[in-house]
């Protein structure tokens, strides 16, 4: 208690804090809190399971319990799970404040979120695209006054990834005042440091956990080298054996596609395993849902793809299996940090095709260190070959019926509502792409008509070179025979 009271906390917020179970600060709060209090904007680059949320949280609310007023503070973040855990550690450490927040993220009522808005919450968490959409629509509520911006995955908001958030945060950052302090947290920040030190200019703390490794030391990190065909059945028994010899087991598979997401699910569900399924194609309602059963352990395996990657922070999870092998290392330390947090023990096992090795070695030379072989025995790779043949029969019924369903529809209809919602006509964009790939095939046919041509006038200066040295030859020759 005395460790966080030396780090300038009010009693009051030492107290809740500890009802929590933080009873002593971790490096990075005990780091970042004092020159956050101090005024200084704050940049924090811990590992997964930290404490990183807390270390933005306490200060704030501290200095919200001086000056109470709304909006005093807004927190963006990749996705929308990730900011109702926010707000929900918001909520119960700023209970005693009688703190009011609201959360505005995708796929909720929109004008249920602007009266909200309107009402003067102390503290906003959301999602940038939805909050930019606001801030274009309306003019019933300004954050012009805001004392405290934060941005909790703050790497992830900056990169241009699947969803690109840069034009939703000019917006954002257009709305904010000037003088306020900006707060940015990540477990790797460090290759976006200079576009948020153009965020964070005021007289910016960066603080970095000194440890070299990037993943926390309480994780085993294993990878299995499987041949892509036999995966699905390796997972099929790796999920049977954690269910066999643990009692409270729970699992996080990550894969790459919302398809394989929901068939992977589908598969499972077929073997009778308590899975549920969470990507960005299901309905918000059905993503809460899953989540909720999930954290509550009713459901023991949760399959994702990346929107369950940063940030989640469910204690029960003891494993993490990445289906595919995660393309950026970046990537691969945020899944498997969704395991072994605050102290926790945890395992990652990554499958690795023989197509993915270079990508093992990449991630092996960023988070420095080695991965170790998960060992299979003989007994194992035999029960492995048994089901071979059901599992990949029950997992082709699984995409047949998916294929009945309209999820590539569903899947298209949402893209061209992702395009709309950025002002783009889909139908031209769809014209524009097909004079693009036009105009790309008319260069390939060029690019090897010019290819095939200087092909042939290299030939035939070949062939010309020869027949000038046979006819040398057969000068030369008569020569000699005299
Ligand atoms: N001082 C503390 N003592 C004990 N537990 C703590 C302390 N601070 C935070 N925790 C707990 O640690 C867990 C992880 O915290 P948090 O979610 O903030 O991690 P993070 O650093 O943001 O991780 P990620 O990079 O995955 O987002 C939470 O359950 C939180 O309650
Ligand atoms: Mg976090």
């Amino acid at each position: 208690m005395a460790a966080f009271r030396a780090l300038g906390l009010a009693p009051w917020l030492v107290a809740q804090a500890e009802q929590m179970g933080l009873t002593r600060p971790t490096p990075v709060q005990e780091a970042c809190i004092p020159p956050t209090l101090r005024g200084h904007d704050c940049m924090g680059c811990a590992k997964t399971g930290s404490g990183k949320t807390a270390a933005f949280v306490l200060p704030i609310l501290q200095k919200l319990s001086e000056d109470p007023y709304g909006i005093f503070c807004l927190v963006l973040t990749p996705t929308r799970e990730l900011a109702y855990q926010i707000a929900e550690q918001f909520r119960v450490l700023g209970k005693p404040l009688g703190l009011k927040d609201c959360i505005i993220v995708g796929g909720m009522d929109m004008v249920a979120q602007a009266l909200e808005l309107s009402r003067k919450p102390h503290v906003v968490v959301a999602t940038p695209g939805r909050l930019a959409d606001h801030l274009r629509s309306s003019g019933t509520f300004s954050l012009q006054k805001i004392k405290f911006l934060v941005l909790d995955e703050a790497d992830r908001l900056l990169e241009q990834g699947c969803t690109d958030f840069t034009q939703d945060l000019e917006v954002i950052l257009a709305a904010v005042p000037g003088a306020r302090q900006t707060l940015l947290f990540s477990a790797t920040l460090t290759d976006t440091l200079n576009e948020l030190k153009q965020i964070a200019m005021n007289k910016p703390f960066f603080w970095e956990s000194p440890s070299e490794v990037r993943t926390v030391e309480e994780l085993d990190q294993r990878y299995l080298l499987v041949p892509e065909k036999v995966k699905d059945a390796y997972l099929v028994h790796l999920v049977q054996t954690f269910q066999d010899e643990h009692e409270d087991w729970s699992v996080i598979i990550f894969t790459n596609t919302c398809k394989n997401c929901q068939v992977l699910n589908m598969m499972l569900r077929k073997f009778n395993f308590p899975s549920v399924a969470l990507h960005s194609m299901m309905k918000q309602k059905q993503r809460f849902a899953a989540l909720a059963k999930f954290k509550s352990s009713v459901y023991k395996i949760l399959i994702a793809t990346d929107v369950a990657a940063r940030g989640l922070d469910i204690p029960t999870v003891q494993v993490v299996i990445n289906h595919n092998t995660p393309g950026l290392p970046k990537i691969y330390i945020h899944r498997v940090g969704r395991t072994a947090r605050a102290g926790r023990h945890g395992i990652a096992i990554t499958l690795v095709t023989q197509y993915d090795i270079h990508l093992v070695h990449a991630i092996e030379e960023q988070i420095k260190m080695k991965l170790q072989e998960f060992s299979v025995e003989d007994r194992s790779e035999r029960s492995v070959l048994n089901i071979l043949t059901q599992v990949n029969v029950v997992r082709r019924e699984c995409e047949i019926r998916l294929e009945a369903t309209d999820f590539d529809e569903k899947k298209e209809i949402n893209k061209r509502k992702q395009m709309i919602l950025e002002g783009k006509d889909p139908d031209l964009e769809e014209q524009r792409k097909a004079e693009l790939a036009k105009i790309r095939k008319k260069n390939g046919e060029f690019r090897s008509r010019v290819q095939q041509t200087l092909r042939e006038k290299k030939q035939q200066q070949l062939r010309r070179k020869l027949n000038k040295k046979m006819r040398r030859r057969q000068k030369r020759q008569p020569v000699a025979a005299e």
